[in-house]
């Protein structure tokens, strides 16, 4: 989605801004744009395309030499990605300069009562309003005018402001859509995410909702709605800029997928105690209240709802309720039935999307009890729920997830074999029996992860396919939906996740010969099934790549390719399938040629409805 950076301070702005957006670039984004202010007034620069035509730009034009200045990239929502839509926004007057993210839902309703104060507009976009907006509202005091404006702004966003008769300062504010402060001597940033201003500072807060910051050269003054004080207590981020690089890797997605072991490491080390424990740490959610639920409902979107489908079969067999997992952007509008009996677990890498964000306020507004896994540290969902249980996979980059999805699937199952333990329904014993196994995931990875040559083989047999159906039954299906998700958002090719008794009822018509069909037959207790399934698809001139367990001695016989994952415990087995997964993906985009980081038209961290 879109990025924001904005500085303050000594530096020359205008190659800082550009660095900084550089940065961001892996959010996605179709345009960019740079503001600077100085006493000579407002400059801005901005096209559609690439940073690195925005940098072609500002260098033809000659340096100018500013030290304050806001710079964007912008993920279209309204307005085709153009020039003119591209920010930042200057006001018509000249007064007033804007970088927004996220979405003024009013903004027609807006337009039409400033045209009615003479305003007009020149773009298709809604962040255009609060430029103008701003400037209706400005009479010498910009806080106030900011505060004004923000009064008749519905939707979400972060703005980044700055105003020509003040060019020492930059104004920050933001509802429903992140926004970073970076704290340097002399020297002061804004950010959407750390990775941009990492280079500079490594102290930073977060904002909070509503809140509204002005950063000067010196000093950062934080308000809250009411216009008192905030004092933020600064975080020190720990990670190395390198983690944020590719460390020697052609693509960040290949980094993280080789990340995983660690990760998933990291992320259990400090749930698991020195005898097999596991550690929830809830200061709200007692051991009570987790014994009270009688109902589970995830919610999540994209891969981490993905994550929800696999822990919805593995929740409901361990606790004996009723577990869903749902799509946060039907949830949150389907009216959930939930009291304060429902556990709604939200899950999500970046703790900022929207839909996410919005599914935990209506199950917190009706009374259900929250837990959140989330991977940013102090991020929105994080901080509204009830409980955060944090994945520890470090900063994600690549838009496809991969790191991210792992980690969330083992903490979800941790939180599972606890709650079943409190319940009653599985002994110490049996609790400490699928922990271990949880822990030799890493290792099992690991061996994957050693051997990639027979996944390689097989993209650069299909990468060029038109169509590839993924069917599993059971978890199987769960991660058939990720498996595919993972194939067509980077490589472009199209591919659908069937549960495998599904497609007679209609898909196996598009089956012909040579259709290539990625059979998962990991999930023993239906194994047979599957291999009729195989059959099936052979049967009308299928060719079929069969994910198997290290012991099936039957799929090899009908699949057409076979790919075995390393002898593990049953529970560690939806960790480990999905790697080969993960590879063959990004081994057919690779071959294709893709942009696999940046996807078009994706976004990493999805701010907007
Ligand atoms: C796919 C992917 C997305 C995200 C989804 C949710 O590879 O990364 O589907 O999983 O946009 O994002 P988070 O986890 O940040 O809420």
């Amino acid at each position: 989605m879109c990025g924001i950076v904005g500085y303050v301070g000594e530096r020359n702005v205008t190659p800082l801004l550009l660095e900084s957006l550089e940065k961001l670039e892996y959010r996605g984004y179709d345009s960019a744009g740079i503001a600077l202010v100085s006493v000579k007034g407002i400059k801005i620069q901005k096209t559609r395309g690439r940073i690195a035509d925005l940098r072609k730009i500002v260098e033809d034009s000659g340096e100018s030499e500013c030290t304050v200045g806001i710079g964007h990239t912008r993920w279209a929502t309204h307005g085709e990605p153009s020039d003119v839509n591209s920010h930042p926004h200057l006001s018509r007057s000249g007064r007033v300069a804007v970088v927004h993210n996220g979405i003024i839902e009013n903004y027609i309703e807006l337009r039409a009562f400033l045209s009615t104060h003479g305003y007009s507009f020149s773009t298709e976009t809604d962040s255009e309003v609060v430029s103008e907006l701003i400037d209706f509202c400005y009479a010498g005091d910009p806080v106030a005018a900011v505060r004004k404006a923000e009064l008749q702004l519905k939707g979400s966003y972060a703005l980044g402001i700055i105003f020509a008769d003040f060019p020492e300062q930059i104004i920050a504010t933001r509802k429903d859509s992140p926004l970073i402060i970076g704290v340097g001597e002399n020297e002061n940033f804004i950010a959407s995410d750390i990775p941009a201003i990492l280079k500079y500072t490594r102290d930073v807060f977060r904002l909070d909702e509503r809140e509204l910051a002005i950063l000067s050269k010196k000093r950062v003054a934080v308000f809250n709605e009411l216009g008192e004080r905030v004092d933020h207590a600064i975080e020190h981020i720990e990670w190395d800029a390198t983690a944020a690089e590719k460390g020697g890797y052609p693509h960040f997605m290949i980094k993280e997928i080789m990340e995983q072991p660690e990760a998933i490491s990291k992320t259990i080390a400090p749930r698991i105690d020195a005898e097999g424990n596991i550690l929830l740490g809830f200061k709200s959610i007692s051991d009570d209240d987790l014994k009270n639920i009688d109902s589970i409902r995830i919610t999540a979107c994209g891969s981490a709802y993905h994550v929800g489908v696999v822990a919805k079969h593995l929740l409901k067999n361990w606790l004996n309720i009723p577990v869903s997992a749902e799509l946060a952007s039907e949830f949150r509008y389907d009216d959930p039935i939930v009291n304060e009996r429902t556990l709604v677990i939200v899950v999500s890498q970046s703790g900022e999307t929207l839909d996410t964000l919005y599914a935990l306020r209506e199950a917190k507004n009706k009374g259900a009890r929250t837990i959140s896994i989330v991977n940013v540290v102090a991020s929105s969902i994080a901080n509204e729920s009830e409980e955060v249980l944090y994945t520890w996979a470090g900063p994600e980059i690549s838009v496809a997830t991969t790191k991210a999805y792992s980690t969330q699937l083992v903490l979800i199952e941790l939180l599972g074999i606890r709650m079943a333990q409190l319940r009653g329904r599985m002994d110490d014993e049996q609790g400490k029996a699928l922990v271990s196994a949880i822990k030799s995931i890493p290792t099992g990875i690991e061996e994957i992860l050693k051997d990639v040559q027979t996944v390689q083989y097989v993209a650069s047999l299909y990468f060029n396919s038109q169509s590839v159906f993924f069917l599993g039954r059971n978890i199987d299906y769960a991660l058939s939906l990720e498996a595919s998700l993972k194939l067509k958002e980077i490589s472009y090719i199209h591919s659908e996740a069937y549960a495998a008794g599904e497609l007679k009822h209609g898909t196996i018509s598009l089956i012909e010969e040579g259709t290539l069909v990625i059979a998962l037959c990991t999930y023993r207790p239906l194994l047979d099934k599957m291999i009729s399934n195989i059959k099936e698809v052979k049967a009308r001139g299928a060719k079929v790549i069969a994910i198997i367990n290290n012991d099936d001695v039957q799929t090899g016989t009908v699949a057409d390719h076979i790919i075995r994952i390393p002898a593990c415990e049953q529970i560690a087995v939806p960790s480990l399938t999905i790697v080969p997964l993960q590879l063959f993906a990004y081994y057919i985009a690779s071959l294709k040629g893709c942009d696999i980081d940046k996807p078009r038209n994706l976004a990493k961290s999805v701010t907007v409805e």
